[in-house]
């Protein structure tokens, strides 16, 4: 039988370590697919060039990782809805010359947390950082209506710009939003870090006195200090590797149009 070969690659800087490659491929052969699907490092400054050459040569989709989600954003010619609002694109899809964008991020957080029996309507959550990895989830967490979303960051005014930036979606969906206060002590239903701390090496700066039931790290490979504090605190936590599969998965289905079953997945990795 004759089977066209589809090219995919995820896109990043450093890239060596992703495991894209190996869910990808690993989703395909499920359904039979043939795949090939490479990793590609390129910086900022290469990126649009290195899109227009893929493009040209025939691949089909991208994902988009650190540090390019931003730019990819501001590159694509057309927007889901979720990526307009993140300003955050991992996934394009190369249709007609052109470069669709969507962002699978938070939906692949929210499918991880449904795994592990999180949820999260009327729930109060805190969102740890303010950077793109937080503001990335945020059209999904507000999404599940959860009764509050508290926010905090190292750099405070950061929260309070992120809060201002998310107000009016989350007034439409009837959650509250605001910034945790230095001595507010409220008791979570789910604590996130989306903070990149673990990433620079240095000494991660967390709130103090943390309360929560379910703390969730985004990070996934080590055990970060904020996965040790979740452990100090007898809470149940999880690190973000269920997150990468669950956004793959999420990537496979706008590419393939099929849902791959993530379980075999988890069994390989
Ligand atoms: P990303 O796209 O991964 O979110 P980013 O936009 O550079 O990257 O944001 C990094 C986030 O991690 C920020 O919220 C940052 O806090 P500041 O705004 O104060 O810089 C947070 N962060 C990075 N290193 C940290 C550390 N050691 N302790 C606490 N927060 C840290």
């Amino acid at each position: 039988m004759n089977k066209i070969t589809k090219k995919f690659a995820v896109l990043g800087h450093p890239i060596s370590h992703s495991l894209s490659p190996k869910i990808h491929n690993h989703f395909a052969k499920q359904f039979g697919i043939q795949i090939e699907y490479q990793r590609i490092d390129v910086d900022g400054r290469n990126f649009k060039k290195t899109l227009n050459e893929l493009k040209e040569a025939g691949y089909a989709g991208l994902n988009i990782t650190l540090p390019l989600k931003n730019l990819a954003w501001e590159v694509c010619e057309e927007l889901s809805l979720r990526s307009q609002q993140t300003k955050s694109v991992n996934t394009i899809s190369i249709k007609n010359g052109k470069f669709f964008g969507e962002t699978t991020d938070g939906l692949g957080l929210i499918a991880d947390l449904n795994l592990k029996g999180v949820a999260l309507k009327n729930k109060k959550i805190l969102v740890i950082g303010a950077g793109g990895a937080s503001n990335g989830v945020m059209y999904d967490l507000i999404s599940q209506c959860p009764e509050i979303i508290s926010l905090t960051n190292r750099t405070i005014s950061k929260s309070h710009d992120m809060r201002e930036y998310w107000l009016e979606f989350a007034k439409e969906k009837k959650v509250t939003i605001n910034v945790l206060g230095a001595d507010q002590h409220i008791i979570f239903d789910l604590i996130i870090n989306a903070t990149s701390s673990s990433l620079d090496g240095g000494q991660a700066v967390l709130p103090k006195n943390l309360n929560g039931s379910f703390w969730y790290d985004m990070m996934y490979g080590q055990q970060t200090p904020f996965l040790i504090e979740a452990e100090k605190n007898k809470a149940k936590f999880s690190d973000g590797l269920g997150m990468l599969v669950e956004q793959a998965a999420a990537a496979f289905e706008i590419w393939h149009k099929l849902k791959p079953d993530t379980q075999p997945t988890y069994e390989t990795l």
